[in-house]
């Protein structure tokens, strides 16, 4: 990052920051921790941070905070988008997002003893994980925050959290949309989370998958309960024209066990010019990224397609989480 001159953040000063949220000192595990409430004051709190960082490029709010980045699967944004946030923040890292399996966790160390040593060096945890849970196993043990970035095919909460702010940057509000996702509803950790988000929201919600890789019930049950309007197809011509934003995934390959049923369904759903041609003028294509093949590189020209900002959204949106959950001392 090139060095820009540090100013502090007057209107994000840490009593701003402690009387606004309840989220100082807490883990963030899972999307059921936010309402509508707290979700408005991240998302302003990342427009400040947008602010921040196109004027200033970074402030000291949290110097002096050290954040460990924890990650036993593979991650490009959610690291990187960690690590850009703390670091314009005036924080520091402990990066082990790669080869853990050569730090102590191949020698056999729980993932207990090993979050109960690193909070040891820092402020808060950072975690990925295989195995859906892990984030609370490890919230469990630590007494530094924990914040899930992603436990197995359960929850991706910030990443849900990115996904409503790019929603709501894009189209101007939440309430009244209609929402597709599509792809891999099964495994798909960013999508359980959203959708369990936009339950509190006045949406119709539309599912498309292959038959192997719907909703799973429990999530789906949160969407009934919830008296949201809602159907699953198998067909992306079926919501195109209606969708006001199309949330597309990659089939998690890491989570079959049968790779002939992965290649089966893998490359079921592919999103065209020509399909988007279909599609309302004002509509965002979205996804969590890394894609392979589900969206043609021809569609990143059209103004619709938002992956790119979704990403950028992610640094304001975990810049606001980490001002929240560390601004407290
Ligand atoms: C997602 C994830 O890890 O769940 N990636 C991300 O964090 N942006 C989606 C995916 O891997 O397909």
């Amino acid at each position: 990052m090139t060095a820009k001159p540090v100013t502090p953040l007057v209107e994000m000063d840490r009593a701003e920051v402690i009387a606004g949220n309840g989220f100082a000192g807490q883990d963030i595990l899972s999307v059921s921790q936010f309402n509508r409430e707290n979700l408005a004051y991240i998302f302003d709190k990342a427009q400040a941070m947008r602010a921040l960082v196109e004027t200033d490029g970074m402030s000291d709010l949290l110097r002096g905070n050290v954040l460990t980045c924890l990650f036993y699967e593979p991650s490009t944004r959610t690291s990187a988008s960690f690590i850009a946030a703390m670091e314009r923040l005036g924080g520091s890292v402990i990066p082990i997002t790669q080869g853990v399996q050569f730090s102590s966790v191949s020698k056999g160390e729980t993932l207990a003893d090993t979050v109960r040593t690193l909070e040891q060096y820092s402020d808060a945890i950072v975690l990925r994980h295989p195995e859906i849970g892990a984030a609370k196993i490890a919230a469990d043990y630590a007494e530094v925050p924990v914040i899930n970035a992603g436990d197995g095919a359960g929850e991706h909460p910030t990443q849900a959290l990115l996904d409503l702010f790019t929603i709501q940057q894009e189209l101007g509000r939440i309430d009244g949309l209609k929402i597709a996702m599509v792809g891999d509803l099964r495994y798909g950790r960013t999508v359980h989370s959203l959708t369990k988000l936009l339950t509190q929201y006045d949406v119709t919600l539309r599912f498309v998958s292959p038959e192997i890789l719907r909703l799973p019930l429990v999530v789906m049950n949160e969407v009934i309960d919830a008296g949201i309007p809602v159907r699953e197809t198998h067909d992306v011509a079926d919501v195109i024209e209606n969708a006001d934003v199309l949330y597309v995934t990659r089939v998690q390959k890491e989570r079959f066990v049968d790779m002939a049923q992965y290649e089966a369904v893998k490359d079921q759903h592919e999103i065209t010019i020509e399909l988007m041609a279909h599609a309302k003028e004002r509509m965002v294509v979205m996804h969590p990224l890394p894609r392979v093949g589900e969206i043609h590189y021809a569609v990143d020209h059209d103004p619709r397609a938002a992956y790119f900002r979704q990403v950028r959204n992610g640094m304001f949106i975990r810049m606001a989480l980490l001002a929240a959950v560390l601004g407290e001392k």
